[in-house]
């Protein structure tokens, strides 16, 4: 069995790749240092497909124990790095926390795979990469503008760091999937986005207030010029998202004609905004939800969406 190694995989996004990979015949060996995540969802993923993954609960900062996690799994075909910190709020409050967390922990990984020869790597890039876009939607062809928040700025400079560790490294290849939003859960409901602490993304934020757990969803900014003031984004779900890295990882391994390095979009094309959002979820579940207006959040950008005829086409 082909083993991956999946940094940030008791996370949202990195627990339905894990379940994905297991399904369709990886051995995923996961690395977390669980600061946004829970090791009970190991049992989550146990429940979903019947296997014990094995897990090191490791801070990717952490150079020698990185390295030495590597040299122990010197044996696996590639890495899906999911690791970061992600609250573009927060970025750019603590900016020093977000470059030191996110860009050391991917020298280390680049690092490990140089140091025993892991030839793929999937990144977890961002939408974000694009800044405020002059047209909507965006193909992997939109300029990279400057960067709204510290967080952005990380994911621009995680996908040139990749790009110039490639030029000296021409045994291994790689991918950056720009996300735009995932959101929902597996089926089974025993993984889902389960933030530590208070969430700063929309969907976790609408399902704790649906359930009294916090008591107020603040909408940031109603200003926007958008059709009603609030921001759009592309919603996508998280399974859809999952299944689209195990077709990048089959195209790096399996197709020796791939490109050293791609990007490509992950979003389904539409965008929605925070109200729309909200609506929705009122009109599902029929109950009220307790939202305010509030200001706009530093470092948003009021709309963005995704072109995704390249995924759709190439994976
Ligand atoms: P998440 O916070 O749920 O998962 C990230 C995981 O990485 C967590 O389990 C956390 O404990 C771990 N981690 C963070 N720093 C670490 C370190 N130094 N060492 C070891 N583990 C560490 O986030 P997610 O939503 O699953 O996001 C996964 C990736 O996708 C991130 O790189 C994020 O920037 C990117 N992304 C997310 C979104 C989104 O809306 N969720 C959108 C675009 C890109
Ligand atoms: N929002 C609210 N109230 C909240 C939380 C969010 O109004 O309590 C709004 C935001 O202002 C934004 C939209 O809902 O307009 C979506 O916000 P999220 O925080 O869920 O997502 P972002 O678009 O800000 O960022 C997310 C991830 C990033 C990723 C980015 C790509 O957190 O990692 O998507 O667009 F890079």
């Amino acid at each position: 069995m082909q083993k991956i190694i999946v940094t940030g995989g008791t996370g949202y996004i990195g627990s339905h790749v894990v379940v994905d990979l297991i399904t369709k015949g990886y051995q995923p060996i996961i690395i977390d240092n669980l600061s946004n995540s829970e090791r009970s969802v190991l049992e989550g993923i146990k429940k979903i497909t019947d296997k014990d993954v094995e897990f090191a609960d490791i801070d990717l900062c952490d150079r020698e124990a990185t390295l030495s996690f590597f040299e122990q799994h010197r044996d696996s075909i590639g890495v899906i790095h999911f690791a970061a910190l992600k609250s573009v709020g927060e970025s750019v409050e603590k900016p020093l926390k977000y470059y030191r967390n996110n860009l050391d922990s991917l020298i280390n990984i680049l690092q490990g795979m140089e140091s025993y020869n892991i030839p793929n790597l999937i990144f977890s890039s961002s939408c974000t990469v694009y800044g405020e876009p002059d047209a909507l939607p965006v193909t992997e062809l939109s300029a990279i503008k400057p960067a709204t928040s510290p967080y952005g700025h990380t994911k621009q400079m995680g996908e040139e760091i990749i790009m110039n560790f490639l030029k000296s490294n021409s045994n291994v290849k790689a991918i950056s999937l720009r996300y735009f939003n995932p959101i929902g859960a597996h089926d089974s409901a025993y993984i889902g986005e389960l933030p530590t602490g208070v969430p700063s993304n929309l969907m976790p934020y609408i399902t704790q207030t649906a359930i009294g757990k916090r008591e107020c969803l603040s909408v940031f900014g109603d200003d926007y010029k958008t059709h009603d003031g609030t921001a759009l984004r592309d919603y996508i779900h998280v399974c859809d998202l999952a299944d689209a890295h195990t077709m990048a990882l089959e195209k790096i391994i399996g197709d020796s004609n791939s490109k050293n390095y791609d990007t490509y979009n992950l979003g389904v094309g539409t965008g929605y905004s925070v109200l729309d959002v909200i609506k929705s979820f009122e009109r599902s579940t029929d109950q009220k939800l307790n939202y305010k207006i509030a200001p706009r959040r530093a470092g948003d950008v009021s709309a963005i969406y995704a072109d995704n005829t390249k995924a759709t086409k190439e994976l």
